[in-house]
């Protein structure tokens, strides 16, 4: 098949453009590498086709999108604080970006799949979340992603599009900024510092593995899924004190934990209730979290 990939030098974007081509796919990808980085495509740069265009662009986003088979939509700026910092920049990036991107697809009727995120529910009373909670984002970056969503019901009749909700991704690089609190935990502590905690510590996140997200991604846009939001989330759920924990012990090195004022915007509980994906898409999650940190500290 041909793909394109928008978001692809970032860091899923990137883990999924290996795995289309390790399935023998051909991957265009679209970035304009305001936080993604070649580096990440340095093993594929030849198998690839790189385009460095915006998707704010839209004819830019017709012509390179045309003629494929698939479109996954990636791009996006991540950052819950820089959102409370830069709604404008967010809104035309995440939202009007999209919009372009689904404008795209309608003219040749290709399917969507797009990153959505967990953010999208907020503080919500269902924990484990189903799709069918009320979204109620807690933060400017959560809010972009829920009109995204909102867009993709105007779509929906056109073209088969698919929201997938993503959880905590984590995998390789740690290093990469990007990747939230376990990079944070990472670097802290391969310094020697302790991890610095966000608030009380007793936060639940779902975190789930960036291989397995890979995997459902490629089976939302393979299986017939009809138009759909779908979260994609490990099911479990762990403290941020006991992530915490977790890396001094396999770290081995004695250090106490330090505690800061918790970001606003920052959400209580979060995790997935993944019936939907198990059964739509014949998947789940295969990482274990504690074996993956363990084997930060082996390398
Ligand atoms: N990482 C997570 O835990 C997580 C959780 C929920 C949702 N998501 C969503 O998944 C997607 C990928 O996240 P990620 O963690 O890989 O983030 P990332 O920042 O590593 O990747 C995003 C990529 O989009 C590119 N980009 C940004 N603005 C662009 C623009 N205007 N035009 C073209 N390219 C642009 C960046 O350069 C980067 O390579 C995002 O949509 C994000 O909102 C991620």
């Amino acid at each position: 098949m041909k793909y394109v990939l928008t978001g692809g030098a970032g860091f899923i974007g990137s883990h999924l453009a290996r795995m289309l081509l390790q399935q023998g796919h051909a991957v265009d990808i679209i970035d304009n590498l305001s936080t993604g980085n070649l580096s990440n495509l340095s093993e594929i740069k030849d198998r690839i086709k790189f385009h460095n265009a915006d998707i704010r662009n839209g004819p830019d986003m017709k012509k390179i999108l045309a003629g494929k088979d698939g479109i996954f939509h990636h791009a996006a700026l991540t950052s819950v604080t820089e959102s409370y910092l830069k709604e404008k920049e967010y809104l035309d990036v995440n939202v009007q970006g999209t919009k372009n991107v689904f404008e795209a697809a309608r003219e040749t009727g290709t399917k969507v799949v797009f990153a959505s995120s967990s953010g999208v529910y907020g503080n919500t009373d269902m924990v484990p979340t189903p799709e069918s909670a009320k979204p109620n984002p807690a933060n400017p970056y959560g809010i972009t992603k829920l009109q995204t969503e909102i867009l993709a019901q105007e779509y929906r009749e056109k073209f088969n599009i698919v929201g997938l909700r993503y959880y905590n991704v984590y995998g390789d690089n740690p290093a990469v900024p990007s990747a939230g609190v376990i990079s944070k935990f990472y670097k802290n502590i391969s310094k020697g510092k302790p991890p610095v905690i966000d608030g009380d510590g007793l936060q639940i996140r779902d975190f789930v593995f960036v291989g397995d997200v890979a995997k459902a991604t490629i089976s939302a846009m393979e299986k017939n899924t009809g138009s759909v939001f779908i979260n994609i989330g490990s099911g479990a759920a762990i403290s941020i004190l006991d992530l915490a924990n977790l890396f001094i012990k396999f770290s081995k090195k004695s250090l106490n934990l330090t505690f800061e004022r918790e970001p606003e915007g920052n959400v209580r509980a979060s995790q997935a209730d993944i019936s939907l994906a198990k059964g739509l898409l014949g998947w789940k999650p295969e990482a274990k979290l504690e074996e993956w940190v363990e084997s930060l500290f082996k390398k």
